[in-house]
């Protein structure tokens, strides 16, 4: 008895992994266009309203939006920010084009599903690089660690 008390506090191996990949990150360069994704389902919801604002959505609504559609046409655009993808399959991708260091930051994303608290809300982070250093991205930090207690040393 005593001797399995002892063994299962003899080991203690921790493996930790912790990955940082934002899917909700995006990585555009600086002159190029670069798209932000927005989906929703058209089947499910129909024909839906959508927002798009810098910065955070607020609590309701859509505040100052950049871009908006009613789910069939553009109702609001400019001349920088588009809504190119296939309205008809519910995408409501947001278009960039000529982006530029001042674009990085938050975006929102509002599908306005009807009923209370239906909306469906993304948010994405766009981080702008320099068109003339483009480092090769790393998406995933992994960070392996191991701990071993063996009679109560840490190794
Ligand atoms: C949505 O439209 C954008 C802009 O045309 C395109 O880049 C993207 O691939 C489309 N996404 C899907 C899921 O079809």
């Amino acid at each position: 008895m005593k001797m399995r008390t002892r063994f299962s506090t003899v080991l203690l191996c921790c493996l930790l992994t912790v990955c940082e990949s934002s899917p909700s990150s995006v990585r555009g360069i600086a002159g190029q266009d670069v798209t932000l994704s927005c989906t929703y389902d058209i089947i499910k919801h129909g024909s839906s309203w959508v927002c798009w604002v810098r910065g955070a959505l607020p609590m309701i609504g859509c505040g100052l939006q950049i871009a908006k559609t009613n789910g069939v046409s553009v109702t609001e655009e400019s001349d920088r920010y588009k809504l190119l993808g296939r309205l008809e399959d519910g995408n409501v991708s947001l278009t960039i084009l000529n982006a530029r260091k001042e674009d990085a930051g938050v975006y929102g994303c509002r599908v306005q599903v009807p009923g209370p608290f239906n909306d469906e809300k993304h948010s994405i982070e766009l981080i702008i690089m320099d068109g003339e250093n483009v480092i090769p991205s790393v998406f995933c930090q992994i960070v392996i660690q191991y701990k071993c207690r063996i009679n109560g040393h840490l190794y």
